[in-house]
């Protein structure tokens, strides 16, 4: 099968070229970039108007599979991803049983080869089980497939054995992806301020049960060399912290959400569980501030966190519903409509951002459209303006807090080494 995508503003972020042209693909491959077209071709895509980019990477999802599979599954997930536009995705570990042996990531790999229509990258556990007892072989995971590791979801509470796991990660020059939340400052937040939904009102959970873990976090990542992510930043202050450990060398990345950049604690309509997450919503000035970041490239990368639950978990009184929304299928939309039509990031940072930068922290050979790299390309339509409609999401999910919301930026196809795996023109 050989394809030709013509006419589209072609954006290689790895060679900062952003120009009008044709992309070839053929066996898994890209074949021509830039071209001026006219390849003979079975499937010819007219993408006049369109930004043709290299697949997007999500760094981090939850796929709840296996154990929760109600709530999604690899192939409803995968589902998903690509009609977010994602030709690659990094499914976190908190699954039941837990990713936290060799023999558990090697099987998510096995399965995702029949059942995914994106990549699965998959990421291992820190300590066994989650329980933040015990480190997890983090060298037999890497030779099983794992791209990361991460403990997300949850901290691990124990410095000194964090630190071990930092170590043990550095020696394998593997990125540990950082959920910083500090249990007692949060618990203790959400007393003080009676329920979790008044506690979100009055920003009750404190930016400090978020800071206070990037500061130990990053000190420790110091101290051990180890590459440190820190997964959804959501305070002015970690994109501060952030900024001054970069400049001082410490081997930082860190991600937003479209949550994050989009929405403020003000936004929760009374009782709305579809916009409790953690971390949460936050200040005006948090979104300023992180917008900023995003720009000038402290923070790297968009990454969903995309946390599927069902309905009956989500119908649950506010302090008693789960953490989490959905984002797979809305991150392209808010990320045009917030970011590139209010000027904070050009067409070619955004794909900065959602695709080379995510492929170059996993040390893939993704996120370019340079001759002979994997077929893996994204192409998107900016102008298409619609509203989003939960009831059409491929995911099980239904939890967002933008159903309803009116939106640019369209994903017209998904290709994953060059096979369409999601065309919307399919849709009905
Ligand atoms: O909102 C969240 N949901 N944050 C997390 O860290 C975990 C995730 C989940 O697994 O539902
Ligand atoms: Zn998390
Ligand atoms: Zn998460």
């Amino acid at each position: 099968m050989r394809i030709r995508i013509e006419n589209g503003r072609v954006l290689d972020p790895a060679t900062g070229r952003d120009e009008i042209g044709s992309v070839l693909l053929e066996n898994g491959r890209i074949q021509a970039a830039f071209s001026d077209g006219g390849q003979e071709a079975d499937r010819v895509i007219d993408a006049s108007g369109c930004w043709v980019m290299p697949g997007l990477i999500d760094l981090h999802v939850h796929f709840r599979d296996p154990g929760y599979t109600y709530k999604e599954t690899l192939a409803t997930g995968a589902r998903a991803a690509a009609r977010g536009g994602f030709t690659a995705v990094c499914p976190m570990a908190n699954t039941n049983p837990v990713i936290d042996t060799p023999e558990r990531v090697a099987a998510l790999a096995e399965r995702a080869e029949k059942e995914s229509v994106v990549r699965i990258l998959p990421i291992g556990a820190v300590t066994k089980g989650l329980e933040g007892e015990e480190l997890t072989d983090m060298a037999g995971m890497k030779a099983a497939g794992a791209v990361a590791f991460s403990e997300d979801g949850k901290t691990v509470m124990n410095a000194a054995l964090y630190r071990r796991g930092l170590e043990q990660a550095a020696a394998l020059d593997m990125v540990v992806m950082d959920h910083c939340e500090d249990r007692n400052l949060l618990q203790e937040s959400v007393m003080q301020t009676g329920t979790r939904e008044e506690a979100r009102r009055v920003s009750g959970v404190s930016h400090s049960s978020e800071d206070v873990i990037t500061a130990r976090d990053i000190l420790l990542a110091r101290e051990t060399g180890a590459r440190l992510h820190l997964c959804h930043c959501s305070t002015a202050a970690s994109a501060w912290m952030a900024a001054r450990a970069k400049e001082e060398g410490v081997r930082l990345t860190a991600e937003v959400c479209p949550h994050h950049f989009t929405l403020t604690y003000e936004d929760i309509p009374e009782g709305d569980t579809n916009f409790k997450m953690a971390p949460p919503l936050r200040e005006k000035q948090d979104v300023e501030v992180l917008r900023q970041a995003l720009k000038n490239g402290v923070m790297d990368v968009i990454s969903t966190d995309h946390a599927p639950h069902s309905q009956e978990e989500k119908a649950r009184p506010f302090p008693e519903a789960p953490n989490g929304i959905v984002g797979s299928e809305t991150a392209v939309a808010l990320a045009v409509t917030e970011l590139v039509e209010n000027g904070v990031l050009t067409p070619l940072e955004l794909a900065e951002r959602m695709s080379h930068r995510p492929a170059q922290i996993l040390g893939l050979p993704f996120g370019t459209l340079q001759v002979g790299s994997p077929a893996d390309v994204t192409i998107v339509d900016p102008a298409a303006e619609y509203v989003i409609d939960k009831d059409r999401f491929a995911s099980k999910g239904r939890n967002t807090p933008f159903h309803g919301r009116r939106v640019r930026g369209k994903v017209l196809y998904t290709i994953v080494n060059g096979k369409i795996v999601y065309a919307a023109e399919e849709e009905v």
